[in-house]
């Protein structure tokens, strides 16, 4: 009997061990249960419909003029990735040289600094740098990127956080932006891109989700509550992606942030808990039906497409969600999202979107690849215009 009884105590402390690991391996920082389910009705009616907002499209002052720089070359095939920390192997690199990315984009983690201090967070930066197979990427590509809120200094950081401007520096340097380049100039770090001419221009939208974002309370499961009023980008930023959405003749759309749009049935954070924000989005995408739009982002330690249907733009709405360069969740948890295609990836993973130009309609293949260059789950469109 005593030693049924020290089997039991033992098990019960390695769960509890394995749960205080699955915590510190998420950006949120309680268990009971990952999933949420917002008060409401039917997940995709709710999401789509209703996207009124209070601003008037004819209203040019609404807009402020798109600040796009343009990329030399085409591209065929473009790669991202988030949640990478710099003192862990990383073992994609390999994998993300042979798929021969023409841009790379950070979504978010690429270190985690977090710390308002210049002198921690640049060590980092500098470490990430020393990566062989890091820098023989940034010789190949152009390396491109936004943030979340590890390599913005704090952990579920808002517009709040006091080292935003030091943090802001350090990340521009390490993304080898130039000083006459327009986000200087400006609050945050949102930026775009076109590459490609012509029937083969590619824009890519780098949101920034950290600089500007209101801060949304949790409750007592540390679960947060979505706000009806907060906002995730404020006013000038979305201001310009009106701008950049209005002045875009490109045939694929690429709009990039470190968090979840679409999934919002989870309790971390998410676009859904800034309802407004989210609608604000779609409404937009719904107005300018940007050719070819495709959504991105990263920060969930897994990997997963989400699917919305937006009655105005000709093929679905894409969200490619890949997170978890170096870690995910060593033990893995079922995830409600309502709008998933196919299956969550819970191994370490990067994204790949290639585009068949040839294809008529020009199509769009979306692989999330992992160790051994293998492709752990893929999904296309057709691009309609
Ligand atoms: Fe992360």
């Amino acid at each position: 009997m005593r030693y049924y009884i020290f089997i039991l105590v033992i098990l019960a402390l390695t769960f509890n061990a394995c749960n205080k690991k699955n915590q510190d391996a998420t950006s949120g920082d309680t268990p009971v249960s990952d999933e949420f389910t917002p008060k409401g009705g039917d997940a995709n009616l709710e999401d789509i419909n209703d996207l009124d907002l209070p601003v008037s499209y004819d209203d040019m002052s609404y807009f402020s003029e798109a600040s796009e720089l343009a990329i030399e070359g085409d591209v065929d095939v473009l790669a991202f990735g988030s949640c990478n920390k710099h003192d862990l192997p990383q073992p994609l690199w390999g994998p993300i040289l042979a798929t021969k990315p023409d841009a790379w984009i950070w979504l978010g983690d690429a270190v985690y600094g977090d710390s308002p201090e210049r002198d921690v967070l640049k060590a980092k930066f500098d470490a990430q740098n020393e990566n062989i197979g890091y820098q023989k990427l940034k010789k190949m590509s152009h390396v491109l990127g936004t943030w979340d809120d590890h390599d913005y200094g704090k952990n579920d950081g808002t517009k709040l956080f006091e080292g935003k401007e030091v943090a802001k520096d350090v990340f521009l340097e390490f993304l080898e932006v130039p000083d006459n380049h327009p986000t200087r100039k400006r609050d945050g770090i949102y930026q775009a891109y076109t590459m490609g001419d012509g029937e083969k221009k590619v824009k890519i939208i780098l949101l920034d989700t950290r600089t500007f974002r209101d801060k949304v309370s949790r409750d007592d499961q540390k679960v947060y509550i979505p706000d009806p009023e907060a906002d995730i980008l404020g006013e000038a930023q979305w201001k310009w992606l009106a701008g950049e959405l209005k002045n875009n003749d490109a045939a694929i759309t690429i709009i990039a942030n470190g968090t979840q749009v679409i999934s919002r049935f989870h309790r971390f954070e998410k676009w859904g808990n800034y309802p407004k924000s989210r609608k604000r989005l779609f409404k937009m995408i719904k107005t300018f039906c940007p050719s070819g739009a495709i959504l991105i982002s990263g920060d969930r330690h897994h990997a997963e497409f989400s699917r919305v249907n937006i009655p105005e733009t000709k093929h679905p709405l894409y969200e490619f969600t890949s997170s978890g360069m170096t870690h995910t969740r060593k033990f893995p948890r079922p995830e409600v999202n309502k709008f998933r295609v196919g299956k969550k990836v819970d191994k370490l993973n990067f994204g790949v979107i290639r585009i068949n130009w040839n294809a008529n309609p020009v199509k769009v293949t979306m692989e999330i690849k992992g160790e051994g260059n293998k492709v752990l789950e893929s999904c296309e469109f057709d691009v309609v215009k």
